[in-house]
């Protein structure tokens, strides 16, 4: 390993349907904040993809909110790389609900970008479990994750 690359942390983020025309001004945000990206993927959910991707959050009240929202549109997920990527991604999306960040974090993606607790921007791993989940899933071999639709189908 090269000096360099101690303490580099990766993170799963994902810019959601609601966002996706600001995704210039996030991605300038990404780098002015110190964040590298690695991976980059626009694609979009369906139901089945949904489920498994946000499948722990099944059966909780929000859930059928969080599925109509996030097939709704395109989306783009990315690996970034940075010193403790996972917490500082998480800390610079600010609050889950977007009243919450524009109170409490002004100046975070979601405060800038979000609606409200659905249309919120933007989507951080809250672990190194869950970033090793989501990233294996949205760009690895997964036979689901090859399953979702490419870019090039996306107008079909
Ligand atoms: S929990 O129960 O504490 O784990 O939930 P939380 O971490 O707050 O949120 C988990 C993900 O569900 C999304 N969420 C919602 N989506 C739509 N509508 C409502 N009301 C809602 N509440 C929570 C939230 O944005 C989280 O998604 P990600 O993609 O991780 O940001």
């Amino acid at each position: 390993r090269k000096r360099f690359e101690v303490d580099r942390q990766r993170t799963f983020a994902m810019i959601k349907p609601d966002a996706y025309r600001n995704i210039g001004k996030i991605i300038d945000a990404i780098y002015a904040n110190g964040f590298r990206i690695s991976k980059l993927k626009m694609s979009k959910f369906n139901a089945d993809s949904s489920n498994d991707f946000y499948g722990e959050h099944k059966g909780k009240p929000f859930f059928p909110t969080l599925q109509s929202f996030i097939t709704s549109d395109v989306v783009v997920g990315m690996e970034l790389v940075a010193d403790n990527a996972i917490d500082k991604w998480r800390q610079f999306i600010g609050p889950t609900n977007t009243q919450k960040a524009k109170q409490d974090a002004p100046g975070s993606i979601r405060a800038l970008f979000g609606t409200d607790g659905t249309q919120n921007a933007v989507h951080g791993s809250d672990s190194c479990i869950s970033m090793k989940r989501e990233t294996g899933y949205w760009f690895g071999g997964d036979a689901k994750a090859r399953a979702m639709k490419t870019t090039a189908q996306l107008n079909n």
